[in-house]
């Protein structure tokens, strides 16, 4: 089985990449609803958390750990893979695809405060786009819209504005999803830029990379089950899984300590 976790509900965005990808095996999504957001947290905090979770799915007899957060990655890849005994897959901002799609040479990244304040993204900064512009934004709020399922919302588009606006305005023509919740937000977002900015979201290179795992570690397929955990409450987050999924699914609440 392939385990994934995320804050909430954003890395249900690379769950559907590697689900396109891999029919057959079987998957855990799990949805630390209780802490979420993370971006706004500590680094230890996020770090001791996603251990524990990590522990948790790898007891639960997950084969792969795909961490389908940025701002968990950023925190504690570096650990899990320090203490869990499974492979594990993280992600990252696509600042290496946007560098290639740029022609004004300046990229807008949106992501959580987390992700966009760590080691990790200033590495990635200088080992990839020390030639162009990085213009990054922190967009606190988005996360908490896309758990409620509030795609469209007059809330939504607002915060979107204000946080893209002033990017487009400094001559960004490509924008990086630094955040698995965003890509549910790609649609008002393509509204709200036009068709001539390139939008980047890592969510099919992660599932390619899942795919490449699955091989390298002999993992075989199962039935292609897909069970989903949350620490909230199992009638919230199934509510809204299934409009971000478009399909039915059943949501069970679980404790991690
Ligand atoms: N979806 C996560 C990310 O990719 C976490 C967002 C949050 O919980 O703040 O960064």
């Amino acid at each position: 089985m392939i385990a994934l976790f995320d804050s909430g509900l954003g890395g249900l965005s690379v769950m559907r990449e590697v689900r396109s990808r891999l029919p057959q095996h079987d998957l855990l999504y799990f949805a630390d609803t209780a802490c979420c957001p993370y971006g706004l947290k500590s680094v230890s905090f996020v770090q001791q958390r996603s251990l524990q979770i990590g522990q948790f799915l790898s007891d639960y007899g997950a084969r792969l750990l795909v961490v389908a957060c940025n701002t968990a990655s950023s925190a504690a890849l570096e650990v899990l893979r320090a203490e869990l005994a499974i492979p594990i897959v993280g992600m990252e901002p696509g600042l290496k695809p946007a560098v290639a799609a740029t022609r004004s040479g300046y990229i807008g990244v949106l992501a959580t405060s987390g992700t966009l304040a760590g080691e990790r993204f200033a590495r990635l900064v200088e080992r990839f786009a020390c030639q162009q512009t990085v213009i990054t934004q922190p967009c606190p709020g988005l996360v908490e819209q896309v758990e409620r399922g509030a795609i469209d919302a007059p809330r939504t588009d607002a915060l979107l504005k204000q946080y893209i606006d002033p990017l487009l305005a400094q001559g960004v023509d490509t924008l990086v999803l630094g955040c698995t919740h965003y890509p549910f937000l790609r649609e008002p977002i393509v509204h709200m830029v036009g068709p001539n900015i390139t939008i980047i979201d890592t969510g099919p290179a992660v599932a390619r990379h899942v795919v490449h795992m699955v091989s390298e570690h002999r993992i075989t397929p199962g039935n292609s089950t897909t069970h989903y955990l949350t620490t909230g409450s199992a009638d919230d987050v199934m509510s809204t899984a299934q409009r971000l999924l478009r399909e039915a699914i059943v949501v069970r609440t679980t404790i991690v300590t």
